[in-house]
């Protein structure tokens, strides 16, 4: 979810405006998401590197995530969404990480939209937590173990990687899931992307030919 910065800039406002918009932006496309059928859904909320932002910002951010984190388990009840937190949680706040379990405790058994958010993620990270899990003989270790302990564990690979906001990079984001992954890039500023604009990237997506490698 790229661009919030530069959304209030442009209207010469503070950077945690953006970030607000952004925030609330979210609700709109996880509805949009499962309304054109899509199973599940995961958003790049923070990185492993956002921690260098100003101070303020990192505080701003995780205050938002922690008020929606809240509100998500009221809504997702409603909406019979599962919601699940990717990242490394050692590195956020006890208060995150209570909110953090009772979201995902809460809506465990929902059979709707599985919905993910990335927070103090990174993929390399990711891959690191899970491979310093594995167990016995490294020549006996397999891909499917790795996948396994990812914090994805369960979840199937992305089919779509979104990226607004005009940068043509993946960040960190899901690299190990997204080996065959199709990637949609829009300049288009996360708070302006639409549903609509969630449509031309579905339809992007209907349109390729996903070979896996083959012919
Ligand atoms: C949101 O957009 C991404 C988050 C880390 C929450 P940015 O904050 O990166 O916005 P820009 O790229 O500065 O416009
Ligand atoms: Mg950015």
């Amino acid at each position: 979810m790229d661009g919030n910065g530069r959304w209030a800039k442009r209207r010469m406002m503070p950077r945690s405006v953006g970030h607000t918009r952004g925030a609330k932006n979210v609700e709109v496309i996880c509805e949009a998401a499962y309304d054109l059928g899509i199973k599940y859904l995961t958003v790049y909320a923070f990185s492993t590197e956002n921690w260098s932002r100003p101070a303020d910002e990192v505080k701003t951010l995780m205050k938002l995530f922690s008020r929606y984190l809240k509100s998500y388990r009221k809504k997702a009840m409603a909406n019979n969404m599962r919601v699940r937190i990717i990242g490394d949680r050692t590195g956020l706040s006890e208060e995150m990480n209570e909110d953090i379990r009772r979201v995902e405790e809460e809506t465990a058994g929902n059979t709707g939209l599985q919905f993910q958010i990335a927070i103090n993620y990174g993929g390399r990270d990711e891959i690191l937590r899970a491979v310093r899990r594995l167990k016995g003989t490294p020549a006996a270790w397999t891909i499917d173990d790795i996948s396994r302990l990812l914090d994805t564990g369960g979840i199937p690979d992305p089919d779509l990687i979104i990226r607004p906001g005009g940068e043509y990079r993946l960040s960190n984001f899901l690299i190990w899931q997204s080996a065959y992954a199709e990637f949609y890039f829009t300049d288009v500023l996360w708070p302006d992307f639409s549903p609509e604009e969630l449509k031309h990237a579905v339809t992007f997506y209907a349109g390729r030919d996903r070979r896996y490698g083959g012919v």
